[in-house]
C-alpha cells in the first residue's frame, strides 16, 4: 500500500466501466493511494477479481454488478458505497462503448446503445449519486467525454454526439450544485489504450482505428492521474474540464 495522499486516501469512489480499460487502471491506481473504490460493471467475474487482488494488497474494495443502462442497478451501485463506507465522495462515471461506422450503414442498435450507455448511462449516476452528494454538502461527480466531444470525424457522428451531449450535461450539472458543494470534472481523452476499440463492429472502421491506436495510444495511468489530480485539489478548487491526448495524436 503506498502512502497516504492528502484529497485521495479515504475517499469513497465508486467507478462505472471498472472490469477494463480507464475504469479498471484508475480504480487501482486510487486504490493503491487509500481510497475505497466501490467498483461496477456486467463483467462481474472481473470485478470480483480485481476486487480481491486490491483487498488482498491491503486496500478496500468492493465489486458489484452493474449494468449503467438500468437506473435501479446504478442506484444499488451507489447505495452500496453509502452503506459499506458510510458515503460517496467521488462519482466516476465512466462506462461507456465506441461502435463508430458510418451513417449511411444506419448501425441503429449500435446508434441505440452509444445513447443509452454513454448519455443516459451518465445521466442514471447522477440520478444515483446526486441525493447522497446533496445530503452531505460535499461530493465530486466526474463524468468521462473525449476528444471526440470536442471534435467531430467522419464514423464519429454519433459517438461523438453522445461525448458531446456528456459535458454539455456536466456544464449545466456545475452550475446547478453550487448550493450543495459539489464539484464537477469532465474528462476528455485522447486516444489511450484500453478494449474499446473492440466495440467497433465494422471491419473497415475498426481497422482504421487499430492502427491508429498502434500508433499513438498512451496507458490508461494516463487517465486515473488525471482523476486523482482533479480529486486530491482543496476542497474550494474545481477542476472543471481536462482535454488530453497522446503527444503524437494529431486531431
Ligand atoms: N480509450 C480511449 O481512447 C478513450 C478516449 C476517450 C474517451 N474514452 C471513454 O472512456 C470510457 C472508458 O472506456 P475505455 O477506453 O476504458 O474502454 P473499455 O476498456 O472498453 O471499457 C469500457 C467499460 O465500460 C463498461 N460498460 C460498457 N457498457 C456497460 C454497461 N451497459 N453497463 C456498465 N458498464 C458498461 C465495460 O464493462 P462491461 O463490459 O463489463 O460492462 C468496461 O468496463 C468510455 O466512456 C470511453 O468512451 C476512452
Amino acid at each position: 500500500m503506498a502512502t497516504s495522499i492528502e484529497g485521495i486516501t479515504g475517499k469513497v469512489v465508486v467507478i462505472t466501466g471498472a472490469s477494463s480499460g480507464l475504469g479498471e487502471a484508475t480504480a487501482r491506481y486510487l486504490a493503491e493511494r487509500g481510497a475505497p473504490i466501490v467498483l461496477g460493471a456486467r463483467r462481474v467475474d472481473r470485478l470480483e477479481a480485481l476486487a480481491s487482488e486490491l483487498t488482498r494488497a491491503g486496500a478496500k474494495a468492493v465489486a458489484l454488478e452493474t449494468d449503467v443502462t438500468d437506473v435501479a442497478q446504478v442506484r444499488r451501485l451507489v447505495d452500496a458505497a453509502v452503506e459499506k463506507f458510510g458515503r460517496i465522495d467521488v462519482m466516476l462515471n465512466n462506462a461507456g462503448l465506441m461502435p463508430q461506422s458510418p451513417l449511411a450503414r444506419l448501425k441503429i442498435d449500435e446508434w441505440d446503445r452509444m445513447i443509452d450507455v454513454n448519455i443516459k448511462g451518465v445521466l442514471y449516476g447522477i440520478a444515483a449519486s446526486l441525493p447522497h452528494m446533496q445530503r452531505q454538502k460535499s461530493g465530486h461527480i466526474i463524468n468521462v467525454s473525449s476528444v471526440a466531444g470536442h471534435k467531430v470525424r467522419a464514423n464519429g457522428a454519433v459517438y461523438s454526439a453522445t461525448k458531446s451531449a456528456v459535458r454539455v450535461l456536466t456544464e449545466g450539472l456545475r452550475q446547478e450544485v453550487k448550493p450543495y458543494n459539489i464539484r464537477t470534472t469532465i474528462i476528455s481523452p485522447g486516444a489511450v489504450d484500453s478494449e474499446l476499440p473492440q466495440s467497433i463492429s465494422e471491419p473497415d472502421v475498426a481497422e482504421a482505428i487499430r492502427d491508429f491506436y498502434d500508433r499513438v495510444a498512451i496507458p490508461a495511468d494516463s487517465f486515473a492521474r488525471t482523476v486523482a489530480f482533479a480529486m486530491s485539489q482543496p476542497d474550494d478548487v474545481d477542476i472543471n474540464e481536462i482535454l488530453y491526448r497522446p503527444t503524437l495524436q494529431e486531431f
